[in-house]
């Protein structure tokens, strides 16, 4: 890859991912072995992860998709959450796994949690590609995480800076003076 193509610091590699992917995948295959998996991605951050990952869960799952936001245009969370689009499949008596981009501050995952607590699935976990652990407000973490950063703005592999950079096959961060650039 040519070095003026590559956005941001690089910090997770697409080869770092993908065996990061492998990992959980085989562990969460063992842990929900006999259960009844349903895989709630959500939107629009999780997609890249979620593909990866869920090749790697050697069972017969569902999958379905969620939208829900606490951030605005910026890069600092609103603190509210909102719940744009819903699941379409029942979730009662199922095993859900919330795949999730990151965790952050952890309200949003907090209202999900809440959200889909109310519709009496067996169980309900969490795995997030990234985990930011010194902004989290919220009481809540992942179950399964794939890689613990600083406090950082992160882009890249589902993660955007004002909904670009979601296509980037590895994960990076901006720093200040790189918000100007397009
Ligand atoms: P939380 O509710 O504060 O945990 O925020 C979760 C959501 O904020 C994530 O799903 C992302 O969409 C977004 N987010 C949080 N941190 C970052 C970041 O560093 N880069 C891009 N998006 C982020
Ligand atoms: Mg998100």
């Amino acid at each position: 890859m040519a070095a003026q193509n590559v956005k941001g610091k690089i910090l997770f590699t697409q080869e770092e991912i993908w065996e990061k992917a492998r990992t959980l995948g085989a562990q969460i295959t063992e842990d929900y072995r006999g259960k009844d998996l349903m895989l709630i991605g959500t939107l629009r951050g999780a997609v890249p992860w979620m593909a990866d990952l869920m090749k790697h869960i050697d069972l017969d799952l569902e999958m379905d998709f969620v939208s829900a936001s606490s951030y605005g245009s910026g890069t600092v969370s609103s603190g509210e959450v909102k719940l744009k689009k819903d699941i379409e499949l029942k979730i009662a008596g199922k095993d859900v796994l919330i795949i999730e981009d990151i965790i952050d501050t952890g309200n949003t995952l907090k209202a999900l949690k809440d959200y889909f607590s109310i519709k009496k699935p067996n169980s309900i976990k969490v795995c997030t590609l990234l985990d930011k652990p010194s902004r989290r407000t919220a009481d809540v973490q992942g179950d399964y995480v794939g890689f613990v950063v600083p406090d950082l703005f992160i882009i890249g592999y589902g993660l955007d800076f004002d909904q670009k950079y979601r296509n980037l096959p590895y994960i990076s961060y901006l720093e200040e003076s790189d918000e100007i650039v397009y």
